[in-house]
């Protein structure tokens, strides 16, 4: 089997940090949301990778590479714009050819893995496998109706009135059948390729389309608020490993790690929490819930259930919660009247005079 990871798109909901940063490299837990979509595919024994990048094409071959780091060959499949996930499908043909696969949006994170419905499909090899879950509002989704009997009826993409509460989400299994429906079907209305129109043709075909419900943690990464969801999920499995230098007047609680060439002095980490390789934390309040990345520089910062990016820098005192700070963002403020709120994308600066 190989594996075909999405990775192109707009990432519109994401502004103002998917100007700068393609989605599917924002940090989780201080890896990038594409790592742990790499893991989880070479979990499944997949080794031949490809990858659709779109705008973000440089950043993200620059940070994966050949894949050898993550035991994966990976091919890069530059898509010019985002057409749509079965675009993707077409595009990546030369490079599937007749092999199953499995398709898995790189903005996803199912940190329990994709095991299970893996191994449904491999018992079965129906013509295309989806993965659903119960969502609160699937409006926003493809939505999966199955009959009384249990066999899948339709795919809907984004339906006003869905009628039923199992929302595809972003791993799909599928044979070289998928080829003929994704050659078969037009655009929608909204001038994509929709994946959900391919399978929904496989089915109309009289295929074989089956579904495993999936119901671990699943969130894809679309929103500011996904982010800090998935990092504290992520956080809660983090086990203490102290490498960094820890000078005088620190004080440390629950799961903490503080990378190897990171120095903390008189502050406070409360896990769960992160500190990144070269950062430098002073009289400073770090975590719960809170990443911080590498290169970053804290003085008399409080930063608590946030994701801080590389080479930022906190200094004078600031309090910051339920925050996602972009990479070199620079933050000063007077002292006193926090907590702030911010949602920083990557270079700004934040500074108030006092
Ligand atoms: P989406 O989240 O549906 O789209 P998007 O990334 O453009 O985000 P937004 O809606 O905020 O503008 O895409 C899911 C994943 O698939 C994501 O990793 C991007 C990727 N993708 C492609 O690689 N090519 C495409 O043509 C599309 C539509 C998405």
């Amino acid at each position: 089997m190989r594996a075909l990871v999405l990775a192109g798109g707009t990432g519109s909901r994401l502004r103002p940090f998917s100007y700068s940063i393609p989605k599917q490299l924002i940090p989780i837990a201080n890896r990038p949301v594409l790592a742990h979509v790499l893991d989880n595919i070479r979990a499944l024994g997949v080794e031949q990778v490809g990858v659709i990048v779109g705008d973000g094409s440089r950043q993200i071959r620059e940070e994966i590479g050949d894949g050898s780091r993550f035991g994966l060959a990976v091919t890069y499949i530059p898509q010019e714009r985002p057409l749509g996930l079965a675009h993707c499908v077409a595009i990546a043909r030369p490079f599937l050819g007749d092999d199953d696969f499995v398709m898995y949006l790189g903005d996803n994170m199912l940190p329990e893995g994709v095991g299970v419905p893996a191994a449904g499909f491999a018992a079965a090899r129906p013509a295309a496998h989806v993965v659903v879950r119960k969502v609160v509002d699937p409006r926003a989704f493809g939505v999966a109706e199955f009959r009384p009997d249990g066999v899948l009826e339709r795919v809907v993409e984004k339906p006003d009135r869905p009628r039923s509460d199992l929302a595809l989400i972003g791993v799909y299994f599928f044979t070289a059948a998928i080829h003929r429906a994704v050659a078969a079907i037009e655009p929608s209305a909204r001038g994509e390729l929709e994946i959900t129109d391919a399978i929904q043709w496989l089915v109309d075909q009289g295929e074989q389309v089956t579904a495993a419900e999936y119901t671990g943690f699943w969130r894809d990464v679309g929103r500011v608020e996904d982010v800090l969801e998935c990092n504290r999920r992520l956080l809660a499995d983090l086990r203490t490993g102290v490498e960094g230098l820890l000078g005088d007047g620190v004080r440390i609680s629950g799961p903490v790690v503080i990378e190897a060439g990171a120095r903390v002095e008189r502050s406070r980490v409360e896990g769960p929490a992160l500190i990144g390789a070269g950062t430098v934390v002073e009289d400073s309040e770090v975590g719960p819930g809170t990443s911080i990345g590498r290169d970053c520089t804290l003085r008399g910062a409080r930063v608590r259930d946030s994701v801080v990016m590389d080479g930022v820098c906190l200094t004078a005192p600031v309090e910051l919660r339920d925050s996602l700070i972009g990479r070199g963002a620079v933050i000063g403020m007077p002292s006193g009247d926090g907590p702030y709120r911010l949602i920083v994308g990557d270079s700004t600066r934040i500074e108030a005079a006092t």
